[in-house]
């Protein structure tokens, strides 16, 4: 939520500001701003809306010379997104200008106090606070007036802070929310995330919790919240800068879909060694994997819907008992951890308040975490026990796909994995999954050459009010991500049922022409939710089914039939997820909707 980007260096800052604030427009858009020292003052530009808007309103940037300044994207939390609100956020003598990622959780005492000091207040942000409170305590001193700050806010926040007297630094700070800063031979650079300065710099430095960075045009100064100076190592970033950019795609998402064959081998191949299942990272002996007794799976979003799957999958392979929570839930519900339970959480991001407090307080109850996580370096990352990587590599489009086909791929090592060594699983089935699990790339490609036949199906529903997605077992699991994908970037109402319980209710909800897609890939269910079909179509509905490669009987009860290729039962939902993400991007497109950046979403969820 809220993207932070600063330079100071040889260049123009602004350009360089608004360059970087363009690869991290997914972290927020409802508005943008830049603060930049023009040689006397500290210049502020802001604007409700997207970043185009702050382009246009700066000339690219040419409007506000200098060459140290800091920006942001901003996706609100505390007032609406307006002019006013966008943030940087300056004290009354203009002198001190702030941007912030996060929330300031005791912003009303603090700001009751500071107004009986006699300061004023233009915005209904809580970041204000923090220009003003900075103001309160410096004496001439950023780094002791920041630093009493820090030990007076609670809350989550990554800072990017000018002080119009020390007009040669700028100043980050970090508590829960991302930040990294990178440096190059013409400059230095803050940035909420990597992609965003890529362009100029692999060699980045993850600011840990309670750090704070001065940044000169030629080096950087480290320190704790006691303002002693640390010394910190830089990691250097193995992306491919272009994997940040469409390269021709039409949207970020389309690009991203297809680059889910690589993403499914790169997650798979490193683990796959001498013919078996070799996940080095997990850090456990084959003792400590036949000592589990129950595994809790807690995410959120799409990655909690992997999790779903994971459940159904290590269940069924491995025989241990999984719960899956989505995080909010978890956190709050005093959950029972006993001896033996493993704690597994997902993330894209690596950022996800609940996924990362849901983490904490597994660790506090005296349990390891496995982090399955995307951004190499982020806070789950780096907190949890044990990071399993899914190599998705950046993901930029809002509506996840690549990370979520890793994450699955990942639970499927860990199910392989854990049944074998629990004795669940015998040679001949284990090598047949895991040839099956080679095979899925060229699979996922053959159904992405498909894509021509979902479009046209897929313009059929642009004017669509509700659709219902159903399945059973596996199926319902990825019915509920199918649905996902659809709602979240095309804005038609749906949702996701386990086939059998529709007509406990939903039913009701069922008119001629609603479209139903009923997934049905698990053969031992096959008649069950043929039957289920059967009862909706009786009701009017329009039924598309996304079955396997010689299911035809499916056709009596079908309007419509994806076929997808066989595999191993346990495997299907890699498989049917793309024609489903197909249809949901399509669906948006067809609409003209904002398939990248959908309303009121943001791509890195840092807030309860
Ligand atoms: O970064 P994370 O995987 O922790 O994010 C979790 C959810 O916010 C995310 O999956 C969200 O649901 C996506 N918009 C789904 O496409």
């Amino acid at each position: 939520m809220c993207g932070i980007v600063g330079y100071i260096g040889k260049h123009a800052a602004a350009p360089v500001i608004l360059d970087g604030l363009s690869k991290l427009e997914y972290r927020g858009y409802d508005s943008a701003g830049m603060a930049v020292f023009d040689g006397k003052h500290i210049q502020i530009r802001k604007s409700a809306g997207r970043l185009k808007v702050l382009e246009e309103l700066t000339h690219g940037g040419a409007t506000m010379p200098g060459n140290i300044g800091v920006g942001h994207t901003r996706w609100a939390t505390h007032g609406a997104p307006s002019d006013i609100n966008s943030h940087p956020h300056y004290n009354a003598e203009e002198t001190i200008a702030v941007v912030h990622n996060g929330i300031i959780e005791n912003y009303l005492p603090l700001k009751e106090k500071l107004v009986s000091k006699g300061y004023t207040f233009v915005s209904d942000t809580d970041t204000e606070v923090l220009a003003h409170l900075i103001d309160y305590y410096y004496k001439g001193n950023p780094l002791e007036a920041i630093t009493k700050v820090m030990h007076r806010v609670q809350g989550s926040y990554a800072l990017g802070i000018l002080f119009a007297e020390h007009p040669d630094q700028i100043f980050a700070v970090r508590k829960d929310s991302p930040l990294i800063v990178g440096q190059n031979e013409d400059g230095c650079f803050i940035a909420s995330d990597v992609p965003a300065i890529l362009k100029y710099t692999r060699k980045v430095y993850f600011i840990q919790n309670q750090e704070v960075v001065r940044l000169r045009a030629d080096h950087m100064h480290f320190y704790t919240v006691d303002e002693e100076e640390i010394t910190k190592e830089p990691v250097t970033i193995e992306w491919d800068a272009n994997a940040a950019e469409k390269g021709g795609y039409a949207h970020f998402m389309l690009k991203e879909m297809y680059e889910q064959p690589k993403t499914v081998t790169d997650t798979l191949s490193p683990r796959i060694k001498d013919k078996d299942i070799v996940i080095e990272e997990l850090g456990m002996t084959e003792e400590e994997i036949k000592a589990i007794h129950k595994i809790f799976i807690v995410a959120c979003g799409s990655a909690y819907h992997a999790g779903v799957t994971g459940k159904y999958v290590i269940e069924g392979i491995a025989r241990i008992p999984v719960e899956v929570d989505v995080a909010s839930e978890f956190r709050y519900r005093n959950p029972i951890l006993e001896e033996g339970t493993m704690v597994i959480v997902i993330s894209q991001s690596g950022e996800t308040a609940d996924t990362l407090a849901a983490l904490r307080e597994s660790q506090q109850l005296g349990h390891k975490v496995l982090g399955i996580v995307n951004v190499v370096g982020s806070s789950i990352a780096r907190e949890a026990d044990n990071v399993m990587y899914t190599w998705a590599g950046p993901e930029i489009a809002v509506a996840t796909t690549k990370a979520y086909s890793a994450q699955l791929i990942a639970l499927y090592l860990l199910a392989i994995k854990f049944g074998k060594v629990r004795g669940k699983l015998d040679e001949v089935a284990f090598y047949r999954m895991l040839e099956d699990l080679k095979r899925l790339p060229a699979q996922i490609e053959m159904l992405l050459a498909n894509k021509q036949r979902i479009q046209r199906f897929a313009n059929r529903y642009i004017g669509a009010k509700d659709v219902f997605f159903i399945g059973r077992g596996t199926d319902f699991a990825i019915s509920m991500e199918g649905s996902l994908k659809l709602k979240e970037i095309s804005y038609i109402h749906s949702e996701a049922y386990a086939a059998g319980e529709l007509k406990h209710g939903t039913i009701s909800l069922i008119e001629k022409g609603t479209l139903v897609a009923a997934v049905v890939t698990q053969d031992a269910l096959f008649q069950k939710t043929l039957s289920n079909m059967v009862e909706v179509k009786a009701r009017g509905a329009f039924v598309l089914a996304v079955t396997n490669e010689g299911n035809t009987e499916i056709e009596k009860a079908a309007d419509y039939v994806i076929y997808i290729p066989r595999t191993n039962q346990y495997f299907t939902n890699s498989l049917a997820i793309i024609p489903l993400q197909l249809f949901g991007y399509y669906v948006a497109v067809g609409k003209g909707c904002d398939v990248d950046k959908p309303r009121n979403l943001a791509k890195s969820v840092t807030v309860e």
